[in-house]
């Protein structure tokens, strides 16, 4: 398994395939955070327009962070788990209060934000600060197992945390951003859960699993 032929497939195909999604317009910490708590339990057709409304309403962080919380819950309507924007909230008056407006820049700060858990933190520190951090999710466990045949129930924690120490190395140091959303995209369009699109993927070379012809077992899921 050759890693930086692995990166450079998954990074040019990212940069020559990825959706023009509105919060791929910059990389404004605030609205990564914002997509990625929104994407948590929402599909991306559903947030789109959602996500639009909001940073019209809240376009910078001060101004969620002064915003009345029955605002911020109304704009939050329909898309329901409404924890998510409450916690969202305390969370960037947190950052306003204790890091003088600005989304912090390490794991282990970020990480204690309400609502900000590894997958989270991964995808800020990555996308907005260009740094080499695993963001872990479910289609990212899925592209994995297949690629790298990892037979691990991806139901359980072990395997989460797992995966992060396998991104530790595997992820571009050159372009973690391109690199972590190449993969949450493959799994998004090509390497999706039922019948993925082996004949069009860029790293099928780089597959275990295809080369075996079991992609469609994987990833291992123990029923709860
Ligand atoms: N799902 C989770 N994060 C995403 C992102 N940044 N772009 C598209 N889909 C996603």
């Amino acid at each position: 398994f050759d890693i930086s032929t692995f990166q450079n497939d998954l990074v040019t195909w990212f940069s020559n395939h990825y959706r023009e999604l509105p919060w791929r317009e910059n990389k404004d910490p605030y609205r990564v955070w914002v997509s990625e708590i929104m994407l948590q339990q929402t599909r991306v057709d559903t947030v789109i327009p959602y996500y639009q409304a909001f940073m019209r309403q809240f376009p910078t962080l001060e101004t969620l962070a002064y915003a009345e919380e029955d605002q911020v819950l109304k704009a939050w309507e329909g898309l329901g788990y409404y924890s998510r924007a409450r916690n969202l909230q305390s969370a960037v008056r947190e950052v306003v209060e204790s890091y003088g407006g600005e989304v912090p820049s390490t794991r282990k700060e970020i990480s204690k934000l309400k609502g900000v858990g590894p997958y989270t933190a991964g995808a800020i520190l990555s996308i907005a600060y260009d740094q080499p951090e695993p963001a872990v999710d479910g289609n990212v466990m899925r592209v994995l197992s297949r690629v790298l045949y990892i037979e691990e129930d991806i139901a359980k924690v072990k395997t989460r945390t797992l995966f992060e120490s396998l991104l530790y190395d595997l992820i571009s140091k050159e372009n973690p951003s391109f690199f972590n959303q190449g993969l949450m995209e493959l799994g998004a369009l090509v390497c999706t859960p039922t019948s993925p699109g082996c004949l069009l993927c860029p790293v099928r070379d780089h597959c275990r699993a295809f080369a075996a012809g079991v992609q469609e077992q994987l990833p291992i899921k123990a029923k709860k």
